[in-house]
């Protein structure tokens, strides 16, 4: 009898000790002279439960956790008998989390072998490729257009029309670049992505790069991702070995390769004008825009740049995908969203939803309310420069607009939870002191504004003259938002100003007087 375990490869597993697990199973399988056949996954995304391990069994994949090597051999016993044990989870395609969600972008995540290409074939990969090349560049733009895909890295624009403005921009040398900076606080999803499914992402840009007439892709990782860079080379090498990059793709008249890029660790070197000056070999200093990367990007070429699940999220769509894609979500955000709970949650993880699931479904529901066991205060969605939503906002669902109409941003899709013990003027001076140590200085109001407005929070604090320092601070914000160059000057009042606006008493004012402030 051959035992096929499987134990996760991803850093989040790794970092609470999935490789010692690994090898105690390997030890104890060889001592007890069983045939052990280990695949080493990515991570389902329960990370409260890391490191899961996973055997098949005829009804499917039944799984333990949260496990420690102590607890491999009586797991083992377990397995062999196939008894009970305090860790075992049942079928992991029944457990709650796991089913609730609707996994298009992550359908593979934690079940393959990231490392091989036959395994990502023979779980549908590289279908959306070949109707892609059987398809004009036209009705793929069109494909992605119908579906209704925007930017999953934090703006949100149509991905179709960016492809559209790349395929139209005349001829010669196109770039595809894959953002896959993260630098969001408390998202992990591209990294994920990377790690346990890398050849979705390789899919979704060369498909990008047929539609768009582009020969040659950047991906460009933080260098804190070492596990996602590995495993984006292996599997470059893999693709070209068989065909699925380099020259005439799976024989057929289309060209494209691929290229890893480390940065040195930048959050501004994820606004994608800044990446392009790193790709560049450059600092990370943003461009002013025009022109548009669509026209003059990588190099001075027209290029495409698309966030790591924008483009994860076009292989199903050109796999027949595109109605059914845009069948699920609300108003004009179509598909689904990975979304990530991270911070002072009960389960946090990756959870991957049609848009419209509320903050309060998200939070309460799937997170399971804090891990300390106290009331959740605060949750802040979209990032370091998105707004702190308090239970009042609980019902806001997760869409764009909706998210825009409460003055929040869904962003790269992280949240991040806080229970009653934060200190709100703490989190809203970081905000101001992260831009201020962010700024890539180009410009006066995020480089000037960044300090004066951290400043101006010390001085709110100390409560002096809270009603007129907060009339100054709400100018600054002001002269940030419409002077700054780009993004990250012009987001950084909103968790300040949401800060001030939910949580006034963390400023030593009455709900009443920041009103008559205002
Ligand atoms: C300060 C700042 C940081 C950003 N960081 C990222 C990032 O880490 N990853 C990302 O995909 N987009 C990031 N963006 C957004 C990019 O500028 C760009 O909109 C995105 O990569 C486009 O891809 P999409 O349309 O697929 O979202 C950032 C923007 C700003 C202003
Ligand atoms: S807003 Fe800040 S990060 Fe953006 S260009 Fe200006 S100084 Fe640089």
């Amino acid at each position: 009898m051959t035992i096929r375990a499987f134990v996760p490869r991803d850093s989040g597993a790794l970092a609470v000790g999935a490789d010692e697990v690994a090898a105690e199973l390997c030890r104890l399988a060889h001592e007890r002279g069983l045939m052990l056949d280990l695949v080493r996954p990515g991570s389902r995304g329960l990370y409260w439960l890391e490191p899961m391990l996973e055997v098949d069994t005829p009804a499917g994949r039944v799984a333990f956790g949260p496990t420690t090597i102590a607890d491999v051999p009586s797991i083992l016993d377990a397995i062999l008998s196939d008894g009970d044990h305090p860790l075992k989870l049942g079928l992991t395609e029944e457990i709650p989390w796991l089913k609730r969600q609707t996994r298009l972008t992550f359908v593979r995540c934690g079940i393959v072998d990231p490392r091989s290409i036959d395994d990502y074939r023979a779980h549908g990969g590289y279908r959306g490729l070949e109707h892609a090349l059987r398809m004009s560049s036209d009705s793929i733009i069109d494909d992605v257009v119908k579906s209704g895909l925007r930017g999953r890295g934090g703006a949100g624009f149509p991905t179709g029309t960016k492809w559209r403005t790349v395929a139209q921009a005349g001829r010669g040398q196109k770039y595809i670049c894959c953002n896959a900076d993260e630098g969001d606080s408390g998202t992990f999803a591209d990294r994920m992505l990377m790690e346990g499914d890398p050849f979705m992402v390789i899919e979704g840009m060369t498909i990008a790069g047929i539609a768009v007439g582009a020969t040659k892709g950047y991906i460009y990782i933080r260098s804190e991702y070492p596990h996602a860079v590995e495993a984006m080379n292996a599997a470059i090498e893999a693709a070209r070995r068989t065909g699925y990059l380099g020259d005439h793709i799976c024989h057929s008249t289309d060209s494209f390769d691929i290229e890893v890029r480390v940065g040195a660790g930048a959050y501004i070197c994820g606004e994608e004008t800044s990446m392009l000056e790193s790709l560049e070999g450059k600092r990370g200093t943003v461009r002013a825009k025009p022109p548009l990367p669509a026209h003059k990007g990588l190099f001075g070429r027209p290029s495409v740049i698309n966030n790591v699940l924008t483009f994860s999220a076009v292989p199903y769509i050109l796999d027949g995908g595109a109605q059914a894609y845009a069948d699920c979500g609300m108003g004009r955000s179509r598909g689904t969203k990975p979304i990530q709970l991270g911070g002072n949650v009960k389960h946090g993880g990756l959870f991957e939803v049609a848009f419209g699931i509320t903050l309060g479904e998200l939070v309460d529901e799937i997170g399971g309310g804090t891990l300390s066991g106290r009331p959740v205060r605060a949750v802040q969605v979209g990032g370091p420069l998105g707004a702190y939503f308090p239970r009042a906002l609980f019902d806001t669902p997760f869409d764009y607009e909706a998210f825009a109409a409460r003055s929040g941003m869904v962003g790269h899709g992280g949240v991040v939870v806080f229970d009653d013990t934060v200190d709100m003027a703490k989190q809203a001076r970081f905000a101001m002191e992260f831009c201020a140590i962010e700024s890539c200085g180009k410009c006066t109001p995020c480089r000037i504004g960044s300090t004066r407005g951290a400043e101006m929070v010390d001085k709110i604090i100390a409560a002096d003259k809270p009603a007129a320092d907060i009339a100054v601070l709400e100018d600054l914000c002001n002269t940030m938002k419409f002077g700054s160059l780009c993004a990250l000057g012009g987001l950084a009042p909103i968790p300040v100003l949401s800060a001030l606006t939910h949580f006034p008493e963390d400023f030593g004012l009455a709900p009443r007087r920041l009103q008559a402030a205002e």
